[in-house]
């Protein structure tokens, strides 16, 4: 990290842990990782473990997300939860994970939709984009990237604080694949922080925090902190075990010096 952009360490708990080993998980992990002060740590747990874990870091540093949210304020569609439901418990939302995308269906211009109402209620999106494996191979990825980026944010009007990107290649995702650390910078600099230059002028394009995801472990996570356009790792399996979580983020917190 050689920037002023205060790292983060995400862990996305995808539909893993019931509540009881959410609650084990992070009263083994929440001590070490509130002492990494030089890193924002962020748990995104399923939502039935959600309230529970809030409470549990409420005495520490540690942000808690939640892995989705419908666009709508309230209404009826059975099975979904509003922002403003999330609002006092969260500070951040998942929006536009590549799983969401490929499995739920969601398009470009739901997630949209999702990221406004993310904003409008006063809740920073964690947006994630990322190519799948064909579209690499067809050398699409910058553009694939790029269009992900400017339909998210199409209209809006924002500070970067507000704003957190994810470059997560789904080809890397969850396959112990993870993506070249240089390139995954060149797509978080040219790319990601391109366009959001374009839309929105330098300044708050050198602001806004970018992440990498895709197969970080404790191994490969230092690789990812020392580049310059990557601002921090969104951590799906190692983010399961304590001391997998716990090392990821203390490599953030050295490379943070
Ligand atoms: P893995 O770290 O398991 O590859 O998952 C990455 C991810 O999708 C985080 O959102």
């Amino acid at each position: 990290m050689l920037t002023s952009r205060t790292p983060i360490v995400a862990g996305n708990w995808k539909m893993h842990l019931a509540w009881r080993e959410a609650i084990d998980l992070v009263r083994a992990m929440r001590g070490p990782l509130n002492q990494c002060k030089k890193v924002e740590v962020i748990l995104i747990p399923p939502f039935p473990a959600l309230v529970t874990v809030a409470e549990l870091v409420q005495p520490t540093a540690i942000r808690i997300g939640a892995q989705n949210c419908h666009w709508e304020s309230k209404g009826a569609f059975t099975g979904e939860v509003s922002p403003s439901m999330l609002v006092g418990t969260c500070r951040y939302v998942l929006v536009g994970h590549s799983e969401r995308r490929s499995l739920f269906g969601e398009s470009d211009e739901v997630v949209r939709k999702k990221l406004a109402a993310i904003l409008q209620h006063g809740l920073v999106p964690l947006l994630c984009v990322g190519e799948n494996l064909a579209q690499r191979e067809e050398g699409r990825t910058s553009e694939v990237v790029a269009t992900q980026v400017a339909v998210a944010l199409d209209g809006l009007s924002l500070s970067p604080e507000r704003l957190v990107i994810a470059y997560e290649p789904v080809w890397a995702i969850g396959t112990g694949r993870a993506c070249a650390p240089a390139a995954a910078n060149s797509v978080c600099g040219l790319v990601i922080r391109g366009v959001l230059a374009e839309l929105f002028g330098e300044q708050t394009a050198a602001a806004v925090r970018i992440l990498y995801g895709g197969s970080v472990t404790a191994a490969n996570a230092r690789s990812y902190f020392e580049q310059a356009d990557i601002d921090g790792a969104l951590v799906g399996g190692a983010s399961l075990q304590a001391d997998s979580f716990i090392a990821i983020t203390r490599a953030a917190q050295a490379v943070a010096g």
